[in-house]
């Protein structure tokens, strides 16, 4: 449930931050889930780099925005999903197939709908953006 709460924030912070056209912001605290998950936004762009401040305590992170992010959110209770009903969970959440994300945790990682549909595997929803 913390895991849940800090991906929240940090996407909301982040979401809040693309809309007022803020060009960075800083999150914190730095977890594992919400590295990976702004990996998989910077690998399609959604964002530009992101460093990782170690401040002695929970650490923070600044994330540089370009303007191509939507919208983010965490999707809770962390849904199972097997691979064909991913279909759904992209028509539901997505507004189109053109673009946009879901990000799954599997037992191969973190990764988003695409790679998750390459490597045949279903996973957990942790959330989307577009
Ligand atoms: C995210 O946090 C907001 C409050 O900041 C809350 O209203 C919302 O329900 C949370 N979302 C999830 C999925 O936990």
């Amino acid at each position: 449930m913390v895991r849940i709460s800090v991906l929240n924030d940090t996407l909301k912070s982040i979401y809040n931050a693309e809309k007022r056209g803020k060009r960075q912001v800083l999150v914190r605290p730095v977890s594992k889930v919400v590295i990976k998950f702004l990996s998989v936004m910077q690998k399609h762009g959604y964002i530009d780099e992101f460093e990782i401040i170690d401040d002695h305590r929970a650490g923070k992170i600044v994330v540089h925005l370009n303007g191509r992010l939507n919208k983010c959110g965490v999707i809770s209770p962390r849904f199972d999903v097997k691979l064909p009903e991913l279909e759904n969970w992209i028509n539901n959440l997505l507004p189109s197939r053109q673009f946009g994300f879901i990000v799954l945790t599997t037992s191969a990682g973190i990764m988003d709908h695409e790679e998750a549909r390459r490597k045949h595997t279903g996973g957990k929803i942790l959330g989307y953006f577009y």
